[in-house]
């Protein structure tokens, strides 16, 4: 019988059907009700630190910001220098392991490692040490996140390279490619574990840290340990699954002395049993982890960790198999775990607990709490006692400045994407940001613009991302632009992308991005017409010095019969204009990336309708960041939206469509969830081979939405590079290669700087 946590199995369905509420999409607005922020910006004692205000830097991984030993380099640290200086509290460091000696995951060949380390060579500490003095030159405090390791979510190269299993609590499979075994750590070697804490804990403090702040959320190696779903261990001294952790912050409490503040982040359930049901008895993957902690248990550890040492808590839900709850992309909630942080806080104050300091333990709440206004209202009514900002902080460093001035409109929102930072980490990049450019290059792009030396006169067509960040740019530097766009507004194709209610974190970006034009227009030298179709002879007469092509993209065509037929709409029509499928009960979109499944979810939560996708390669949403990923697919097959992969579309009739589908028992499950995909570089030696056994099916519906990819609309480029209609011509954003919004602001800001 699986266990079940009538809260987590609540909070699963209510982040896949929240934005039925308008309340709840209300409070992921970006809104300034309650200005002044008098508890947002009030001062917390945690342990023997003062901190100045509620504001908390999450710890995100800051892979490859160090050099190739593991000394922080400049990068991380103007990295973090900017987030100090942009007003926030306490700030905390990505995960950093305490010993490199048990995991063989940690490494890549040679000794390389892509994580910054404290554990060895003197000489890196100079590299935290200058960290530590830049955040606090800024007032704001720095907490370093203490790992044991990866374990079973570790990279299984060290079977290849090192020769090496991995490792973890007990025999588990490894995350990534589940046919390779984790074999269990020794005592002997959790004993080491435990004292390079209180080793790392110490060197951490005599080199001007303020606290630690151990890893034990999500399933990584201290979860591992301390979590029966994979600490199964049968006997010594370990096989309690409290033990670890208790043990660990006891030693660390030794090495610290009494004042000096331990921080522990954890989640309440990795919520398997609640998301997976039945599947958890049959899926192989997953079988092993049904006996995880229940929250009852949870909260019992977490008592438990306070009596040894721990001062202050931040509280999620998951794990890698329920990814998308830790990593919340765009779709879920804002502030989803804020009832999780409820639920201690007044386990807590009901068991009257308190630090060995005598404090409260304050409570962080975690998770899309970007909006002001839902932070402090948080505060106030004693949901948490600090607020946690990751991704929001990617974003606009400066947020929390501008929220204590009441500049919240000028807050550069997150929207959730996961492109620049999870993405990038997965794909072997470092920390950056889609919608800040600047983020994580830091080190290489001062944060002043230069001023343009001689005013040109530029021209830029197309108020997408990428052209918006150029004339704002641009024109915040000294040149004169004019910005064109045919639409009435900007945003470009956000426009159409952020019309799911699920999208607001887009709809937000899209209000920013209509504000910070609106602004500069007020401000510089930016002039903007809107509603304008502009050819080469309108560009003619304003005799730029400089043209920026912006155009962005348009539909890429279908050769199929049927194409034509008046129930066929290309997904943005959809999308400007749901109506269309107003009177369609069954509608079938083509195209599984990430356009065909939002509309797929649009049409399914919205609208109620029988939804099936077809796609025709294996895989849907390939190329987006895997939390975004196993959301949609999560919640499409919640809401019984059928997923055809493997499938192609050969005609389409009045009242059906005519597909060959793949149906070999090869083809991939599409709701496989509890997985992620590998970046395409590393290839799966042990994956099955996909064969092909195709059906010719007849698909009702009565409606189609086409969602098949955009190509370039580089017309106007060609056209002005021919007609040398200005001394230097360019073309950005998905006019010069369809991308992301990632690379959109990316070209738009770099050219816009350089010009
Ligand atoms: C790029 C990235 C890296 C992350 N790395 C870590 C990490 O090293 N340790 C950790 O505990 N959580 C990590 N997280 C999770 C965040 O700390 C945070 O819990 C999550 O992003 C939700 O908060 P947010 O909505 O404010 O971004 C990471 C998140 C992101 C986006």
């Amino acid at each position: 019988m699986l266990q079940k946590d009538e809260f987590i199995s609540n909070l699963i369905e209510e982040c896949g059907t929240w934005f039925q509420s308008e309340d709840r999409l209300n409070a992921g607005k970006m809104t300034m009700e309650l200005y002044p922020y008098d508890h947002l910006f009030s001062p917390i004692q945690v342990n023997g630190v003062k901190i100045r205000n509620r504001l908390c830097m999450a710890p995100m991984g800051n892979l490859v910001m160090c050099d190739q030993k593991g000394r922080p380099n400049a990068k991380m640290i103007e990295y973090f220098a900017a987030r100090a200086k942009g007003g926030v509290g306490l700030i905390t460091s990505g995960l950093v392991h305490v010993s490199h000696k048990w995991d063989p995951s940690l490494f890549e060949r040679d000794g390389v490692s892509y994580f910054p380390r404290i554990d060895t060579y003197h000489s890196n500490l100079m590299g935290w040490r200058d960290l530590v003095d830049q955040v606090h030159a800024y007032g704001a405090r720095f907490f370093i996140q203490l790992s044991a390791g990866m374990g079973r979510v570790g990279s299984p190269e060290s079977l290849i390279s090192a020769h090496k299993f991995p490792v973890s609590a007990s025999w588990n499979p490894n995350f990534y490619v589940s046919q390779i075994p984790c074999a269990p750590l020794r005592d002997r070697q959790l004993k080491g574990i435990i004292s390079n804490f209180g080793q790392i804990a110490a060197t951490a403090k005599s080199n001007k840290v303020d606290g630690v702040y151990l890893h034990g959320h999500e399933g990584y190696l201290l979860e591992q340990l301390t979590n029966p779903a994979f600490n199964r261990r049968s006997g010594g001294p370990f096989a309690n699954y409290q033990t670890f952790g208790i043990e660990t912050v006891k030693k660390i409490r030794r090495r610290v002395g009494p004042s000096f503040p331990i921080m522990y982040r954890i989640d309440l359930s990795l919520a398997l049993n609640e998301a997976y049901g039945d599947r958890m008895n049959h899926v192989k993957a997953l079988k092993k982890f049904r006996n995880g902690r229940t929250v009852a248990m949870t909260l019992d550890y977490m008592t438990n960790l306070v009596q040894a040492g721990v001062d202050m808590f931040d509280v999620d839900v998951g794990c890698y198999e329920t990814w998308w709850l830790p990593h919340p992309p765009n779709a879920m909630p804002p502030g989803v775990f804020l009832p999780v942080a409820r639920l201690v806080k007044d386990c807590f104050l009901q068991n009257n607990i308190k630090s060995n300091a005598g404090l409260e333990v304050p409570i962080v709440a975690v998770g899309k709490l970007g909006n002001p206004d839902l932070a402090e209202r948080a505060l106030r009514e004693g949901t948490c006692d600090m607020v946690m900002l990751g991704r929001p902080l990617l974003a606009d460093p400066e947020r929390p400045n501008k929220a204590y001035a009441g500049r919240v409109a000028e807050i550069c929102p997150c929207i959730g994407d996961q492109d620049g930072c999870l993405n990038e980490l997965a794909e072997g990049g470092h920390i950056q940001c889609t919608v800040n450019p600047r983020t994580g290059l830091e080190d290489v792009i001062p944060e002043d613009l230069p001023p343009a030396t001689s005013p040109l006169k530029i021209g830029v067509v197309g108020a997408g991302p990428a052209g918006v960040m150029c004339a704002i740019t641009a024109a915040k530097r000294g040149h004169n632009v004019v910005l064109f766009d045919k639409n009435s507004q900007v945003g470009g194709m956000i426009i159409a992308g952020s019309r799911p209610k699920m999208k607001f974190d887009l709809a937000n970006y899209l209000a920013y991005l209509t504000t910070i034009v609106a602004r500069a227009a007020d401000q510089s030298n930016l002039e903007v017409h809107l509603s304008t179709k502009v050819t080469p002879d309108l560009l003619t007469e304003y005799q730029f010095d400089t043209l920026v092509c912006a155009t962005g993209s348009r539909p890429k065509s279908l050769p199929i019969e049927g194409i034509d037929l008046p129930h066929v709409f290309q997904a943005t029509d959809f999308l400007h204009d749901p109506a269309v499928a107003s009177n369609a009960a069954s509608p079938i979109v083509i195209g599984g990336g990430s356009t065909g499944l939002e509309v797929a979810h649009m049409l399914a939560y919205e609208m109620g309708k029988t939804v099936t996708v077809v796609e025709m390669l294996p895989l849907f949403m390939k190329g987006t960041s895997n939390a975004n990923r196993n959301y949609m697919l999560y919640y499409l097959e919640r809401a019984g939206v059928h997923l055809l992969n493997c499938t192609r579309v050969t005609r389409i009739e009045v009242d059906h469509v005519v597909v060959k589908q793949n149906v070999s028992p090869t083809v991939p499950n599409p709701y496989v969830t509890w997985k992620v995909l590998l970046p395409d570089y590393v290839i799966n030696p042990l994956e099955r081979r996909l064969q092909v056994k195709e059906q010719e099916k007849h698909l009702p519906c009565d409606l189609v939405v086409i969602a098949t990819g955009v190509q370039s609309d580089d017309s106007l480029y060609d056209a002005c590079l021919k007609t040398q209609i200005a001394p230097k011509v360019y073309n950005i954003g998905d006019s010069f290669a369809v991308g992301r919004i990632f690379e959109a602001t990316k070209g738009g800001f770099a050219l816009g700087r350089s010009l």
